[in-house]
C-alpha cells in the first residue's frame, strides 16, 4: 500500500471483488447512452429554466452555453479517468485512486450530496407537471399536499410517492430498469423536439431585449441571487448526470470502447437539445412570464395555444423524468457501495442481492432520504445544494486526470482526454466560478454538510478503512464478512 499527504492511496484496477460483492457487467453502450441521456434531461430543462430566466433574464441562454461548456470539459477528463479505471465510485474511486483516502472521503461525500439532492430536485419538478397537468384536466387535488411547508401546504406528497416508487423499481433490478429507461428517453427527447417545433416559429426578437438586464456577475439584487453566472450556477444541474455512466464502470460489458461512446455521445447530444429548447422558450415568451413557473415548457405552449400539446408534453414529462430520478439513485446507491466496500460506511450495507444483484439495503435507505427531503424542501435550493457537491467532484476528475497523466503517463489509456492540461485546468477554474456563484446560503449549507463529513471520517471510518487497517484493497484479499 502506498501513502500519500491525504492518507493511503488505492492501487488502480482494484476491482476484483469477492463474488456476493461483485457487481454483475450488464450493460453495453446503448444502454449506457440511455442511462447518460436518461439522468441528464430531466427537471434542469423542464423547470430550471424558468428560475435561470428569472436569475438573468434572456441571458439565460448564455448561461446554458457556459454551464454546458465546463460540463463538456468535466465530462472529457470523466472518459479518461472511467476507462482507465473501470470500477464504480468514479469521482471517489478515481480520488482514492491517486490522490488519497482523506480527499476520497470528502469527494465520495459530496457525491452523495449530489446525487440524492438531485433526486429529491427532479422528484420536486416532477410534482410542479403533475399539478399544471391534473388542473388542465379540470382535477384539483388538495393543495395541502402538494407543497412543503415553504409553499404554504405540509408535504409534497407527489414528489415523494415518485421517489419512493423508483427506489423500489431499482431493487427490484437494475436489468430491467435499464431497459425501461431507453423507453423513457424516447418520450422525453421526442416531446422536447415537439416543444422546439411549436414555439419557435411564434420567435420574437425583442424578447431578447434588454439581453442581461441584471449583468454578467452574480449578485445580491433585491434580495435574490442574479447575475448571468448566478443562472449559470443553478442551470448547471441540466447538464450533469453523464458521471453516472462514469459510475457504473463496473457493470461495462465492454468498458474501453462503450463508456466513451456513453459519456462523450449522452454529452453532446444533450448540449444541443438545451440551447434549442431555450432559444424557443424565451423566444416565444417574456422572461418574466417563465420566471415563476413550475411547469414553464408546458405554460409557454398553453400561452400559444397549444393546449394540447402542452398537456401532452407536461404528461411527457411526468412519464420521463422519473428516468432521471432512477439513475441518478443508481449512481448513488453504487457510491454509496463502493465506500462501504472499502469499509468508510459499514460493510453490513455493501451486500448485493443475490436474487438481482443490486444493493437492496443501501437503496432502500437512499429512498428514504430522498422522498423526505422532496417532501419538505424547495426546489432551487435543492438545487443549488446538490450542484455544490458535483462542483466538486468535477474539480477532483480534473484535478485526478491532469495528476494521472503525470504520475503514470505509460498507463495505456483507452480514451484520452484531447489538450488534457488546458481542457482540466478549464475545467477547475469554469466549476470554482459556478461554486463561487452559488447563493451565499448554498455555500454555507454545503461546508456544513462536509463538516459533518469529516466529522464521520475521523470518529468512525477512518479506523476502519479496509486500506489503512489491513493495507490490500478490498479487491486484493476479498472482505471479511
Ligand atoms: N441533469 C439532470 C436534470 O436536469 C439532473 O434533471
Amino acid at each position: 500500500m502506498s501513502t500519500g499527504f491525504w492518507g493511503p492511496i488505492k492501487p488502480i484496477g482494484a476491482g476484483h471483488h469477492a463474488q456476493h460483492q461483485q457487481l454483475r457487467k450488464t450493460l453495453s453502450w446503448p444502454h449506457l447512452i440511455a442511462l447518460g441521456v436518461g439522468a441528464i434531461v430531466g427537471t434542469g430543462i423542464y423547470t430550471l429554466t424558468g428560475v435561470g430566466a428569472d436569475r438573468a433574464g434572456p441571458a439565460v441562454i448564455l448561461a446554458f452555453a457556459i454551464a454546458g461548456a465546463v460540463c463538456a470539459c468535466a465530462a472529457l477528463a470523466y472518459a479518461e479517468l472511467a476507462t482507465l479505471i473501470p470500477t464504480a465510485g468514479s469521482a471517489y474511486t478515481y480520488t482514492y485512486s491517486v490522490l488519497g483516502e482523506t480527499l476520497a472521503w470528502v469527494v465520495g461525500w459530496s457525491l452523495i450530496l449530489e446525487y440524492s439532492l438531485a433526486c429529491s430536485t427532479v422528484a420536486v419538478g416532477w410534482s410542479g407537471y403533475l399539478v399544471g397537468w391534473v388542473q388542465q384536466a379540470g382535477i384539483s387535488l388538495p393543495p395541502m399536499l402538494l407543497a412543503g411547508p415553504h409553499g404554504g401546504g405540509i408535504v409534497n406528497l407527489p414528489a415523494v410517492l415518485v421517489a419512493l416508487a423508483i427506489a423500489g423499481m431499482l431493487i427490484a433490478g437494475t436489468r430491467e430498469s435499464a431497459t425501461l429507461n431507453i423507453v423513457l428517453v424516447v418520450i422525453k427527447l421526442t416531446a422536447l423536439a415537439a416543444f422546439v417545433a411549436l414555439a419557435l416559429p411564434a420567435f420574437q426578437s425583442d424578447h431578447l431585449q434588454p439581453f442581461m438586464p441584471y449583468g454578467f456577475v452574480s449578485h445580491v439584487e433585491g434580495g435574490m441571487t442574479r447575475g448571468v453566472m448566478a443562472a449559470a450556477a443553478i442551470v448547471f444541474f441540466a447538464f450533469y448526470g453523464f458521471d453516472a455512466v462514469a459510475t457504473s464502470a463496473e457493470e461495462a460489458r465492454n468498458p474501453g470502447r462503450d463508456l466513451t461512446i456513453g459519456i462523450v455521445g449522452s454529452m453532446a447530444v444533450c448540449t444541443l437539445i438545451y440551447m434549442a429548447v431555450a432559444v424557443a422558450a424565451i423566444g416565444a415568451l417574456d422572461y418574466r412570464a417563465l420566471a415563476g413557473s413550475s411547469e414553464p415548457l408546458a405554460l409557454v405552449l398553453r400561452t400559444l395555444e397549444h393546449p394540447v400539446a402542452a398537456w401532452l408534453v407536461a404528461g411527457a414529462a411526468l412519464v420521463a423524468l422519473p428516468s432521471v430520478i432512477l439513475v441518478m439513485m443508481y449512481g448513488q446507491s453504487r457510491i454509496f457501495f463502493v465506500m462501504a466496500r472499502d469499509g468508510l460506511l459499514p460493510r453490513s450495507l455493501s451486500k448485493v442481492s443475490e436474487k438481482t444483484g443490486s444493493p437492496a439495503r443501501i437503496t432502500a435507505i437512499t429512498g428514504v432520504f430522498v422522498a423526505a427531503v422532496a417532501g419538505f424542501f424547495r426546489l432551487d435550493e435543492i438545487a443549488e445544494l446538490a450542484n455544490a457537491g458535483t462542483l466538486i467532484a468535477f474539480i477532483a476528475v480534473a484535478g485526478c486526470m491532469m495528476a494521472l497523466r503525470r504520475k503514470a503517463p505509460e498507463m495505456k489509456r483507452v480514451f484520452r482526454c484531447p489538450q488534457p492540461y488546458l481542457v482540466g485546468t478549464l475545467a477547475i477554474i469554469g466549476c470554482l466560478y459556478l461554486l463561487i456563484s452559488l447563493p451565499e446560503k448554498t455555500l454555507l449549507r454545503f461546508g456544513l454538510w462536509n463538516l459533518v463529513g469529516l466529522a464521520l471520517y475521523f470518529a468512525y471510518s477512518r479506523g476502519r478503512s479496509l486500506l489503512r487497517t489491513t493495507g490490500h484493497a478490498a479487491s486484493e484479499e476479498g472482505l471479511p464478512e
